[in-house]
């Protein structure tokens, strides 16, 4: 067997870290170091971008800034899944006119996913000219050559060819976080969910090799990182397209073996390839967290047919008493979609059910967005948007009792927590995640940040926990 997905060859990549260091040869004729914003919007996999943007502009010279009138270079970070996403970016790359006007000279730059769609870049191109540079996921390793570019010539560059997609090892990551890290083990998705814009600008899913994965984790758990989140649109699809027989279980059980204190976190599971191999992993790997993040979409089997998932609602709650059968005390959440094209009233009521029956920890309920270019745009949509609506808050309402009370029952228990960050309440300066992700509220000095604790959990909303130190 060989391996399908191409990886970007090492002198490609070694071109970048030399046009790297032309910047920084330019930059370091400055007074004063520029200053670089990167603005991330969308999914965790855009995190993780953003990381590697990051760690491309440190090499460059840059350090970094949060006020967009102070940049020298601003990324704007994007995700395309749902309309208002979209909106907020434009509001905002709208706004850098007048940034641009009082500093001649600032580089605007739109990156991910919205780039990669065709009718958005246009859009770019024409309407919003103070726009430098657009590029999508499958250039993001190029970017030191563009911004080279750009300094070089001050030109426009859009860099938005759609592709099946490659590997880029070796790029540069500097991380947000010294406590959680994400590590992407694979890009893209094959699935055409038919609402879904992700196939179209992230191409086809391609994994990372095993040996770049682990060698990865191995370091972030030698600099002392708690929780290692493995990222991917699918991930029960790993290794698919691997020249060796390996799947996500396989990967989960080596990252496992990788010495170190600390939590494995993964996202996201798509059911219909979610296995018993996996559940069996998840139960023998000690640092695998007790969470699970199992989008359903849907409780109508008619609707899960017309979004092309792939499994029917009886297969998936069979599934959940598989996983709950193996893990009982699993933490389980779910992404829904309300209002899906013709998706009636009585069918909504059977997402409903299903939330019922399933009793999710928490759920991300989302009302269907169509995107350009998808199967589902162009289905008749007769449900007004009040209805919807109303289904809306129906689901959030049954969820929202079902998450309350899933919290009350942790009041009297002590569990052993990842303090992981803080807040400006002075009753409650700290945050703690449970072992399967629910957040808790604690005091506490700020030393404790990046360490594990037992908390004995206090009190409890709809939303949060709260703990206090044993
Ligand atoms: N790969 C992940 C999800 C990525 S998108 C998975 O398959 O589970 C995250 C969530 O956004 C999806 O689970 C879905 O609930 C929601 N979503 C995607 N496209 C959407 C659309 N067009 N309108 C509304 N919600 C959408
Ligand atoms: Fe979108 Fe479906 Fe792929 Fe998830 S699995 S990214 S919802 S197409
Ligand atoms: Fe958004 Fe792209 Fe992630 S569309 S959800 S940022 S993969």
């Amino acid at each position: 067997m060989k391996r399908s997905t191409p990886l970007i060859p090492q002198e490609d990549i070694g071109r970048q870290w030399s046009c790297c260091a032309q910047v920084r040869a330019q930059n370091a004729r400055r007074a004063t170091p520029p200053l670089a914003l990167v603005e991330t919007y969308g999914c965790q996999q855009n995190e993780a971008d953003s990381e590697r943007l990051r760690g491309y502009l440190a090499q460059m010279g840059y350090q970094f800034t949060h006020d967009r009138a102070q940049a020298d270079v601003i990324i704007l970070n994007t995700c395309a899944v749902r309309e208002h996403a979209e909106l907020r970016v434009l509001g905002n790359v709208g706004g850098l006119v007048h940034t641009k006007r009082n500093k001649p000279g600032q580089v605007i730059c739109l990156c991910g996913c919205m780039a990669q769609e065709p009718q958005m870049a246009d859009k770019i191109r024409r309407s919003y000219r103070h726009v430098d540079l657009v590029f999508g996921p499958h250039a993001l390793w190029r970017f030191p050559e563009f911004l080279l570019r750009i300094l070089q010539r001050r030109g426009r560059i859009f860099e938005v060819a759609d592709e099946p997609g490659a590997i880029a090892e070796g790029l540069p990551v500097s991380r947000q976080s010294g406590v959680k890290a994400w590590v992407s083990v694979m890009y893209g998705c094959n699935n055409f969910c038919s609402y879904c814009i992700v196939p179209y600008v992230r191409g086809r899913e391609r994994s990372r090799e095993p040996q770049a994965i682990l060698e990865e984790v191995r370091q972030l758990a030698a600099a002392g990182y708690k929780e290692i989140n493995l990222l991917g649109q699918n991930v029960n699809s790993y290794g698919k397209d691997l020249g060796e027989p390996m799947d996500f279980a396989d990967l989960l059980r080596a990252v496992n073996d990788v010495p170190g204190d600390f939590l494995i976190r993964f996202m996201t599971s798509h059911p219909k390839d979610a296995s018993e191999k996996l559940f069996d992993a998840m139960a023998r790997c000690e640092k695998a967290a007790p969470a699970l993040h199992l989008p359903f979409q849907a409780g109508s089997n008619r609707v899960l047919k017309a979004m092309n998932r792939g499994y029917t609602c009886e297969s998936y709650v069979d599934l959940v008493s598989r996983l709950r059968a193996k893990i009982p005390h699993i933490v389980l959440t779910s992404d829904v979609i309300v209002g899906f094209p013709g998706e009636t009233t009585p069918e909504f009521e059977e997402t409903l059910r299903l939330v019922e029956e399933v009793r999710y920890d928490a759920l991300f309920t989302f009302l269907y967005s169509p995107r350009t270019g998808t199967p589902a745009a162009a289905m008749e949509d007769p449900m007004p948007k009040e209805e919807k609506m109303a289904n809306f808050q129906r689901l959030v309402e049954v969820q929202n009792a079902i998450s309350a009370e899933k919290h009350r029952a942790y009041v009297g228990q002590t569990l052993r927590c990842l303090v992981d960050g803080s807040s400006d309440d002075p009753r409650n300066n700290l945050s703690a995640r449970t072992p399967g992700g629910r957040l808790v509220h604690l005091s506490g000095p700020e030393t404790l940040i990046g360490n594990y604790v037992n908390l004995t959990i206090t009190d409890s909303t709809t939303w949060t926990l709260f703990g206090a130190l044993v």
